[in-house]
C-alpha cells in the first residue's frame, strides 16, 4: 500500500520541479527589454556600460545603450569637477539633461550606471530619475568608484524611485581590471538576466 503512495509523491514532486524549472527558463530567456543608461565623467563607467551592453540580453534587439549627458558638462579639470559636484550635491541640484529616452515605457529593466561622486549618485543621475517614472520596473545599479564602493548611492536611488524594484547592484573599482568580463557575467546571472 505504501509503495504506490511514495511513487505518486515522487512523480508529483518531479512534475512540480519541472514546472518550476520551466518558469525559471522563461524568466531567463523571456522578452525582457533592457536599457543600459549611464553617466560617466572620465570614461570608466562608459567602458563598463559598453561591456554590459555587449553581454546582456537574449540578443542585441532586447538591449539598448543610453548615455546621460548634461546640457552644461562638468569641468574637465579634476579639482574643478570635484568642487562642482560637491556644490550640486549640497544644493540637491538637478542639472538639465541634453539626452532623453524616447519611450521609457518599453523597458522592463533599467541598468543604471554612474561613478560614485562624494559617496552618492552624481546629480545628473538624480535628474534622470526625476525625469522618468520607473515604478513597476527593475533598476539594476552599477557603480564605478575609487574605493568607496556604493557609498549612499543605492539608498539615494531607492528614495528617488520608491515604486521600482532595485536589483542586485554591481560595484566596480575604477575601470574594473581583468576580472570585469567574468564579474559582469556572474552579476547578470544573479539578476536573472541572460548573458551572451
Ligand atoms: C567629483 C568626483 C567625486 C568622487 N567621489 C568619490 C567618492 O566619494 N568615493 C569614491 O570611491 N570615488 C570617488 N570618485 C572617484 C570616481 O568614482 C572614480 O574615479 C570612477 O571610476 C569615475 O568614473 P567615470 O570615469 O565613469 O567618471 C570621485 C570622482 C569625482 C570626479
Amino acid at each position: 500500500m505504501k509503495k504506490p503512495l511514495i511513487f505518486a509523491l515522487i512523480v508529483s514532486g518531479l512534475f512540480c520541479l519541472e514546472a518550476t524549472m520551466e518558469l525559471n527558463a522563461q524568466s531567463q530567456t523571456g522578452i525582457q527589454k533592457i536599457l543600459v543608461a549611464y553617466f560617466s565623467w572620465g570614461g570608466n563607467t562608459r567602458g563598463i556600460a559598453q561591456q554590459i551592453h555587449q553581454r546582456a540580453g537574449r540578443d542585441r534587439s532586447s538591449i539598448e545603450l543610453f548615455e546621460i549627458q548634461c546640457v552644461t558638462p562638468y569641468s574637465r579639470n579634476y579639482n574643478t569637477c570635484l568642487d562642482e559636484a560637491l556644490r550640486d550635491q549640497r544644493a540637491n541640484a538637478r542639472p538639465a539633461l541634453r539626452t532623453h529616452v524616447g519611450n521609457i515605457a518599453q523597458y522592463d529593466v533599467i541598468m543604471l550606471g554612474y561613478p560614485n561622486w562624494w559617496a552618492s549618485i552624481p546629480a545628473p543621475i538624480a535628474s534622470f530619475l526625476d525625469e522618468y517614472d520607473l515604478a513597476g520596473k527593475t533598476i539594476i545599479p552599477f557603480c564605478s568608484h575609487g574605493g568607496g564602493r556604493f557609498g549612499q548611492s543605492l539608498t539615494a536611488i531607492a528614495k528617488l524611485e520608491p515604486g521600482a524594484k532595485i536589483g542586485d547592484a554591481l560595484s566596480v573599482h575604477y575601470s574594473g581590471g581583468s576580472t570585469l568580463a567574468n564579474d559582469i557575467t556572474a552579476w547578470l546571472r544573479k539578476n536573472g538576466i541572460t548573458a551572451r
